[in-house]
């Protein structure tokens, strides 16, 4: 394929030597001449391993050449990828002059081109920067409306400098943002020499999954950080602890915990984090990211009270009291929280748990609700109907079984305030029994006597 690459940095310096070098046709373009010069000397741009060797070979053999007129690299390419920098102001304010300036004169080398033409950003931008900045700069460069000659994809990488070489051959995914399956088609084809799984997705998600990724990684250098400092005040071997900590691929490096929905409680978190918060304390070490975490929590507790309290109807039936689906526990729960200031506010409240209904008539979770939240005890409904005959506002507030019947039976007066943030679908057949089934057959597999006798 002939390509272009806009930028010659770090990102873009290595994605055309790697194309290049798997044969693709690169034109490469800066407005740097001195990088340029060096490139075209098949030196390396920039300091990363591995590179210099790989520009040698693929401009020895013409397959990538540098230039800094955009106008010839569009016109000998059918693709261009934009690698240019999008540096960040002291304030975080982030700087997308440059994609603008790329765009517009891409657009302009396009102007009277008949053959479609594909654009790919590869730079950090946050979502909504291809829709208001780079398409209109394309579009105003190219005095065209958009139409099948523009072809457009969000493509960011995932190298780490120092090991860009090896990180362009295997990603953790190749990620592409588009709205049509031909230029997926086309950038899968692109990659097919990658050696990872091709994830095509919309524009604004491919955007958003760099941010994430990145904050996400500067959470975990930072959480390893604070770790070490408390073991450190605690006499305890951080690597031995990170170690081990790192073996749980169950709950700790894992999926679990990491779905938007509401605020963490029960008997557990809330209270080892202070424990934790508090020895650290005592022991004179400063904490910043672990002692951000309740506030975090608390602050998602006012944003459901918010949102319930903005939907301006004062009876609210609330789904879920207990701080998790499948438990009885009310100790700390964020949603036993929520209700509390709901009431507060002036608001009818009433509540379905199917657990926490039948922990008041067993008796298991009795005198904490009777004790400790009777105001809350008197607010309970026994079932879907009678909560929705109250209700004005449904508040969602787990993943229960009746929240999916509520939800199914909701009319068009009643609003939904949906803490899960679309965790549950609407069911109007009962579906928990089944899921229990399902969760406990490996239960029953394993301690079955027969278990070892079972064919895979
Ligand atoms: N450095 C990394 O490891 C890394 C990793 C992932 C993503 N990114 C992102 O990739 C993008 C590029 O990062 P980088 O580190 O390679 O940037 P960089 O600053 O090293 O290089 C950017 C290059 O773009 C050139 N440029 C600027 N305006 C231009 C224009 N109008 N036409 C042609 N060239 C132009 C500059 O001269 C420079 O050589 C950024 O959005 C960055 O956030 C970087």
């Amino acid at each position: 394929m002939r390509i272009s690459v806009f930028g010659l940095g770090y990102v873009g310096s290595v994605t055309a030597a790697c194309f290049a070098k798997v044969g693709h046709e690169v034109i490469g373009v800066d407005t740097n001449a001195e990088k340029v010069g060096m490139v075209n000397a098949a030196m390396s741009p920039v300091v990363e391993p591995g590179l210099g060797v790989v520009l040698a070979e693929v401009v020895e053999a013409r397959r990538l050449r540098v230039t800094i007129s955009s106008e010839e690299a569009v016109r000998n390419t059918d693709l261009a990828l934009i690698c240019v920098g999008t540096p960040g102001r002291a304030n975080g304010h982030l700087n997308v002059d440059a994609i603008e300036r790329v765009g517009r004169e891409i657009g302009q080398a396009l102007r009277s081109r008949p053959d479609p033409y594909t654009v790919v950003l590869r730079s950090t931008v946050l979502p909504g920067t291809t829709e208001r900045v780079l398409v209109p700069a394309l579009l105003a460069g190219a005095r065209r409306k958009a139409g099948p000659w523009l072809r457009l994809a969000v493509n960011p990488e995932f190298m780490r400098e120092g090991s860009s070489l090896r990180d362009f051959a295997h990603p953790p995914f190749t990620l592409v943002g588009c709205p049509d399956p031909e230029t997926a088609s086309l950038l899968r084809w692109l990659y097919a020499g990658v050696d990872a799984p091709f994830v095509h997705t919309a524009v604004r998600t491919a955007e958003m999954i760099k941010y994430v990724s990145n904050a996400f990684h500067a959470l975990k250098v930072s959480f390893a950080n604070e770790i070490g400092d408390v073991c450190e005040a605690f006499g305890v071997d951080a690597q031995e602890v990170m170690r081990i900590f790192l073996m749980d691929r169950k709950l700790n490096v894992s999926e679990a915990y990491l779905r938007p929905g509401f605020a963490f409680g029960g008997s557990c978190l809330p209270k080892d984090l202070r424990a934790l918060l508090h020895a650290a304390l005592s022991a004179d070490v400063s904490l910043p990211l672990l002692s951000a975490i309740l506030p975090s929590n608390e602050a998602q507790i006012r944003r459901g009270v918010e949102a319930v309290l903005g939907a301006r109807k004062r009876r609210v039936g609330v789904i879920g009291l207990s701080f998790k689906p499948g438990t009885d526990d009310l100790r700390e729960s964020p949603m036993v929280a929520l209700v509390e200031n709901l009431i507060g506010k002036g608001c009818d409240v009433r509540i379905l748990d199917r657990n926490v209904s039948i922990a008041r008539l067993v008796g298991a979770n009795r005198r904490y609700i009777e004790e400790e939240i009777p105001h809350i005890a008197s607010l309970m409904c026994e079932n879907v109907e009678t909560l929705l005959a109250h209700a004005e506002v449904l508040v969602i507030g787990n993943t229960s079984e009746e929240a999916a019947l509520a939800l199914a039976a909701i009319g068009p007066h009643h609003v939904v305030i949906d803490l899960t943030r679309g965790a549950v679908r609407p069911s109007s057949t009962p579906s928990m029994e089944a899921s229990w089934r399902e969760e406990f057959s490996d239960f029953d597999s394993a301690f079955s006597p027969s278990s070892s006798s079972r064919s895979p």
